[in-house]
């Protein structure tokens, strides 16, 4: 996720982008960097780190333009340096481009227009946009709206993009697929952003794109046309928000917002990674077929969210490719004595990739002779750093405390490696592994089915508000998502919560269940064909209801339920991808409860975002 911003108008551009760009930097913040629109020539600037390295860099005679566009950087494809920061230039440095979103084409495009004397110097997908449109701009005699109209039609992801050139410096043209722009109307001048939070100190009236629809903005006006060529009439509407709801999109707390995110998160994170022949592509692994086909042990250390991820890794990659797999609490693993040797992989996950415990744990791995693989959402984090290879997750910034988007992307990641790792070793064939893809690429859709219907369970959530306890209880893979359901009651109700396997029930834990309290118990009902599972947890719930607890069940839909007090259904799916879909419901339950409890939602008392300390 990044911020894009445009202007042009009366007002000297420096200060609207600037502005802008600081309203949308919970978008990115890895790097920044504005274009001028000064006659003839752009005024680039761009810098690796937060706006105020950008601001610090700007000299103090600005030359006073009235056009521009300014970018706020989540890296995606190519580290957070001052050379990959956009906006990113053709080579003539006349026209800038910047981009929020994946060009999944990117790689052939750089070749083609290598191959015609374009010369890059960034690792980023955009900049072979920069080079497309120059060409195609000279192709249309110097129309950019038109060189914008092929351009689209050549490239294939997600994407905003929004241009300016030296020779029209008071045009901006900007397009979208799959990805935000809007549109801020003003008098005698006119904004673009990929939300309204840049400009609405500025102007309340707003026009959103549709899909592919290309924008024309000049501080006269603006006109859209769609694909077709054809105008397109602009749908007009008035902003409601105020500044602070609109960086959380209308939210009110980054935690719901960013649930709501996990569709497109979860989309992103698969975007181009079954290649037209089948294959599953993870060239990041840097590891050859000989490597993984030698692999012994898979290691798995990270922390807190991140090692619920890990426990679902170890029942798909042993289920899939038929490699062991051991998970390990970064802070205890970091004193054992590994048993590693050179057919060991160590996966260390992490959203922040500064967590101190799993950084340990990882150079201590390396020093043991590891090979590490980090599956990280924060490019150019120390943890992938110091890691052998790094799968990226999309999840796009994650503000809230409470971790949800980042957890489900690193789900989608462990089973992305699990598919390749067995599609190399041989354990499951091209059609199996397509099969299963192709599965993964409706969970989107079904996780927007669960977010359609969470206002009963927000409701139901209220009832429990005053509950001093919580049990989750869940079976195989069901079982790390009842302790994540546990984490997040904990960290933001600040209750005791704990999460079980069914079956460890009668060993102990079911003394906890309190009849005169009435203590409330929320089961998963495994999906599947795998009935025994159903039927024990069947079991496990009528226990806990013949002791006085309360019982939630979160049941597939069509599957059988007896003894609950409440269902939440969620869609079907292969048991594997369960914990995509299932987690989402007790996400929801915890941010409730806090809501109820009047707790702190984005920043819960005693914790950090990142844990950079041992
Ligand atoms: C999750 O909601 C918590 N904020 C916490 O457990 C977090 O997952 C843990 O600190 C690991 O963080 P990381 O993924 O950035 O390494």
């Amino acid at each position: 996720m990044c911020g894009i911003v445009g202007y042009t108008g009366p007002q000297s551009a420096i200060t609207p982008l600037i502005e802008g760009l600081r309203r949308l930097e919970y978008r990115g913040y890895d790097s920044a960097g504005i274009a001028l629109g000064t006659s003839g020539a752009l005024f680039i600037e761009k810098r690796a780190g937060k706006l105020t390295n950008l601001e610090g860099s700007l000299p103090a005679n600005m030359p006073v333009v009235h056009s521009g566009i300014g970018h706020t950087r989540w890296a995606t494809h190519g580290g957070p340096t001052d050379r990959n920061a956009h906006p990113h230039t053709d080579n003539e440095g006349k026209l800038a481009v910047i981009h929020n979103g994946i060009i999944e084409n990117y790689s052939e495009l750089k070749a083609e227009l290598q191959s015609r004397g374009h010369e890059f110097s960034s690792d980023t997908d955009t900049e072979s946009v920069a080079h497309l449109l120059s060409e195609l701009r000279k192709s249309h005699g110097g129309d950019l709206t038109a060189a914008m109209l092929d351009a689209v039609k050549r490239l294939r992801g997600s994407f905003t993009l929004v241009a300016v050139h030296a020779d029209a410096p008071e045009v901006i043209v900007g397009v979208r697929r799959n990805s935000p722009l809007v549109v801020g109307l003003g008098d005698g001048e006119n904004f673009m952003a990929s939300d309204v939070a840049a400009f609405i100190d500025y102007t309340k009236r707003a026009v959103e794109l549709g899909q592919d629809e290309i924008i024309t903005m000049t501080p006269a006006g603006i006109s859209i046309i769609g694909l077709d060529g054809k105008a397109v009439v602009p749908k007009e509407y008035a902003i409601t928000w105020d500044s602070a709801s609109a960086q959380k999109g209308g939210y009110s707390h980054f935690m719901l917002k960013e649930i709501f995110e996990q569709p497109k998160a979860v989309a992103d994170t698969l975007i181009g990674r079954l290649t037209d022949n089948g294959k599953i592509e993870l060239d990041e692994l840097h590891m050859s077929e000989a490597e993984i086909k030698a692999l012994k042990k898979i290691v798995v250390i990270a922390c807190g969210t991140a090692y619920h991820a890990g426990m679902i890794a170890k029942y798909v990659i042993e289920k899939w490719a038929k490699i062991s797999v051991e998970v390990e609490i970064a802070s205890e693993y970091r004193y054992r004595d590994p048993i590693i040797d050179s057919n060991t992989l160590v996966i260390a996950i992490s959203q922040s990739g500064e967590t101190m415990d799993t950084l340990m744990a990882i150079r201590h791995a390396k020093a043991a002779g590891a090979r590490v693989l980090a599956i990280c959402n924060t490019n150019s984090s120390t943890i992938p750093r110091e890691s052998d290879a790094v799968l990226y997750t999309h999840a796009g910034p994650e503000i809230a405390v409470a971790s949800t988007k980042a957890l489900l992307t690193q789900i989608v990641a462990v089973d992305l490696i699990g598919l390749h790792l067995a599609q190399v070793r041989g354990e499951l064939t091209d059609a199996q592994v397509r099969d299963l893809y192709n599965e993964m690429l409706e969970l989107p859709g079904k996780i927007e089915q669960i977010l359609e219907t969470v206002e009963p369970l927000r409701a139901l959530t209220r009832t429990f508000a005053k509950s001093e306890t919580v049990l989750f209880i869940g079976r195989n893979i069901g079982y790390p998502v009842v302790l994540e359901g546990a984490l997040k009651l904990k960290e933001l109700a600040y209750i005791h919560a704990e999460g079980f396997a069914g079956g460890e029930l009668k060993h102990g834990s079911i003394a906890l269940i309190d009849a005169e309290k009435g203590t409330p118990v929320i089961a998963i009902l495994p999906s599947g064909s795998d009935h025994s599972l159903d039927e024990k947890m069947l079991s496990n719930i009528q226990e806990v209801k013949a002791r006085g607890a309360r019982v939630i069940v979160i049941a597939h839909e069509g599957a059988e339920v007896v003894g609950a007090e409440h269902i939440i259904r969620i869609p079907a799916c292969s048991p594997l991808f369960q914990p995509i879909l299932a987690t989402v419901p007790l996400q929801v339950f915890a941010y409730e409860m806090a809501i109820a409890r009047g707790n702190d939602v984005d920043q819960p008392r005693n914790l950090a975002k990142s844990v950079t300390v041992e």
